[in-house]
């Protein structure tokens, strides 16, 4: 694999491995020094041209953790707001010599035109673009399942995972249907009938516009924020509306099975999606999908610079 751009294009066997690769790694992150020479010499760089908090701080901490030099690009504050252009952009960063370029881009299939353009020698991993895919996070989220709910190893076959929320706008979403189902998962998506996305039924998944329904046969849940700022129209009659008939609260908690855990990729917005203590709850695993990201982005930033064939010093 050269680079990373859709959970779609990930096989299972190579999800296996990825996910393998990670408790493995993962381990680093269990001693005392957080760090190993694997990546020494080799530069990763950070490209966000939105807002992040988790995947920007994980994919530092990762390729640190691995020795890579890290350079960090913000839109904001840079030349893009005089109008430089993503190749221009990309240019810039062969210059500085970039093994690894990880893009957030708010336009689906920037990190494809990246990667394919023929501006960067570098790999691209996808971290999000528009609202199309976000890979990583579909790895650490079943890398989380699979912990919780698979400790054995293997992949996830016959569990069944409920996506609830703003489908319609989640990258998150459409990566997880992709490598959950690959993995063996059944994946249901709960959402009003307006942030379903069209040609929904070619995807290989079930639809449910009802929570409650659902909620006694899932293994784990994974609720989404609604994502107001892509919204440019009313996509449901009001927030408390939305929340009574979408939200995971107490009472809808106790329905799930006893075994089963409660996801969200983040950020949360408390008391819509997700009551405050629901999100705080001891069946709640939203900490360690944070600490998982660190070693599922180590083993993506290992697997796809450590063997390719350069010297690593
Ligand atoms: N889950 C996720 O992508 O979070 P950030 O936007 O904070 O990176």
């Amino acid at each position: 694999m050269r680079h990373l751009l859709s959970a779609g294009e990930i096989d299972r066997d190579q999800a296996v491995l990825i996910l393998d690769t990670a408790a493995e790694l993962g381990a680093v992150t269990d001693r005392s020094i957080k760090k190993l020479p694997t990546l020494r010499g080799r530069t990763v760089v950070n490209l966000f041209y939105e807002d992040s908090t988790r995947t920007r701080i994980s994919f530092e901490a990762a390729a640190k953790r691995l020795s890579a030099d890290v350079l960090n690009f913000s839109a904001k504050g840079s030349s893009v707001s005089k109008g430089e252009s993503l190749k221009d952009t990309a240019l810039t960063l062969q210059a500085m010599g970039a093994d690894a370029v990880v893009l957030r881009h708010g336009s689906s299939g920037a990190a494809h035109r990246l990667a394919h353009a023929g501006w960067i020698d570098a790999s691209v991993i996808n971290a999000g673009d528009g609202t199309h895919e976000h890979p990583t996070q579909a790895l650490l989220d079943a890398f989380t399942i699979r912990r919780h709910l698979a400790p054995e190893g293997g992949d996830l076959a016959g569990l069944s995972v409920a996506i609830v929320g703003d489908i319609l706008h989640s990258r998150v979403a459409r990566s997880n249907v992709h490598l959950l189902t690959t993995l063996g998962a059944r994946v249901t998506l709960v959402a009003p009938p307006t942030l379903i996305p069209v040609g929904v039924e070619s995807w290989p998944c079930a639809v449910s516009y009802e929570l409650d329904p659902v909620l006694d046969s899932v293994d784990a849940i994974m609720m989404l924020r609604v994502q107001s700022e892509r919204m440019q129209a009313a996509y449901f009659p009001s927030a408390l509306e939305y929340s009574r008939l979408y939200g995971l609260d107490a009472a809808r908690l106790s329905r799930l099975p006893e075994h089963a855990i409660v996801l969200h990729p983040g950020p949360m917005n408390r008391g819509m999606e997700i009551s405050a203590d629901v999100a705080d709850s001891s069946r709640a695993v939203m900490v360690e999908q944070v600490a998982n990201g660190v070693n599922v982005r180590m083993a993506v930033l290992y697997l796809l610079l450590a063997g390719d064939g350069k010297d690593a010093g």
